[in-house]
């Protein structure tokens, strides 16, 4: 039997409600396929920030590298703690650190999930990158505080970056509908995006069974909103994937739906598997937060560690409840309602 070792890191707000439940669902698909999830669970959040001082020990990284997956709720109390300070303490630290450059968010309409569009039958995979762009952290201010102050942030797009993160979008477009959409703003931005530009180009000549549209982030936002369907594989920076997902997850009914993968694609480091959405602090403890995107998050990481067999089961029973109307509207269905409709789905008992 196969036993898998996952780092829980449940984090701040819905995020240790909504990985207590995926971890119930994960189980159970293991209990079925007859694999085990060995877990050790990390507290590292905001509140260990306030009782330590740091997001997470200085060699938290090293404590990471070991396992076969990292499974994440959600990073942020900003009440408490300056969102500034806990996601550069802890989530954006470990995705540059195992160089997991390849965020892969799907949206598409569950069964039963009425999204707020006349558009049916969409099937997104958003492919943003993840390590470099608008948040390479490079910058700083000067002045502070006076009238001639500024603020300078800088987008680092190396070469390297940039192929490897369009090269991923071509091989999963040749997966799908051989169609790539490259998201720019190649009109206003002048280095960066013609640079990106010239890339898409370049690496389109190796993949010519794939179509390529070029689309930039303002047109693609009403795109999302008009023509979804019209939308296969779509590849962007790291902030305008950003933007996208959450238009994205707004499309296939809520930021309780959308799920998303941080790979390491030459597996030298773990991934690590994240619904897209925040701690919620406005539902955080209320047992109303949506498991969903947490279980599908859950769902790519089993595919990650080679059990596909068990990510489909998941994906099945997660539409199988949604088939139901579980979940698929705010407030209809409990958190602990849903996790248990989903193991019934699966052919077990929460
Ligand atoms: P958010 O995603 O936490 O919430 C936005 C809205 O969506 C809220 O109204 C919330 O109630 C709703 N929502 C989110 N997830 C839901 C779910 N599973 N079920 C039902 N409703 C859900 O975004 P925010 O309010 O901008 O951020 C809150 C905190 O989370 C901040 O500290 C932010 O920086 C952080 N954050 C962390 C991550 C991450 O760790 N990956 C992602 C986004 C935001
Ligand atoms: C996400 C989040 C993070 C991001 C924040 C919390 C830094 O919004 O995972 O989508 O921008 O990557
Ligand atoms: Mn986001």
């Amino acid at each position: 039997m196969n036993t898998y070792q996952i780092a829980l890191i449940p984090g701040d707000g819905i995020g240790i409600d909504v990985i207590d439940a995926a971890m119930v669902v994960m189980n159970a698909a293991a209990g079925r396929h007859r694999f085990a999830l060995e877990t050790q669970r990390f507290p590292w959040s905001c509140d260990h920030y306030l009782k330590t001082g740091a997001m997470m020990p200085e060699d938290g990284i090293e404590t990471l590298r070991p396992f076969d997956a990292i499974f994440l709720g959600a990073v942020g109390w900003p009440a408490t703690v300056p969102d500034a300070v806990s996601l550069h303490g802890l989530l954006l630290p470990i995705r540059k650190a195992f160089n997991q450059y390849a965020n892969i968010r799907p949206h598409r309409l569950l069964a039963g999930v009425e999204g707020p569009l006349k558009a049916e039958g969409f099937d997104i995979l958003c492919i943003r990158e993840n390590t470099e762009g608008e948040y390479s952290g490079a910058g700083g201010r000067v002045h502070q505080g006076r009238d001639n102050e500024v603020a300078v942030e800088t987008s680092i797009f190396t070469r390297e970056g940039v192929e490897r993160i369009l090269r991923f979008g071509f091989e999963q477009a040749r997966a799908r509908r051989r169609h790539l959409t490259s998201v720019t703003k190649s009109n206003a931005q002048k280095y960066s995006m013609v640079f990106w530009d010239e890339i898409t180009r370049e690496l389109a000549a190796d993949y010519p069974d794939v179509t390529v549209s070029h689309m930039h982030i303002d047109a693609m936002a009403a795109k999302m909103v008009m023509n979804p369907q019209d939308l296969d594989v779509v590849v962007a920076s790291n902030l305008f994937g950003d933007i996208l997902t959450d238009l994205g997850a707004a499309i296939q009914g809520g930021l309780g739906f959308a799920a998303s993968a941080n790979i390491c694609p030459d597996r030298s480091a773990p991934s690590m598997f994240e619904p897209v959405h925040g701690s919620a602090p406005d539902i955080a403890g209320k047992n109303i937060a949506n498991p969903i995107a947490a279980i599908w998050s859950g769902a790519q990481m089993l595919d990650h560690l080679g059990e596909t067999g068990a990510a489909a089961d998941v994906l099945s029973a997660i539409e199988g409840a949604t088939r139901q109307g579980i979940g698929t509207r705010p407030g209809r269905n409990s958190t602990v309602e849903i996790t248990a409709a989903v193991v019934a789905a699966l052919g077990g008992r929460a």
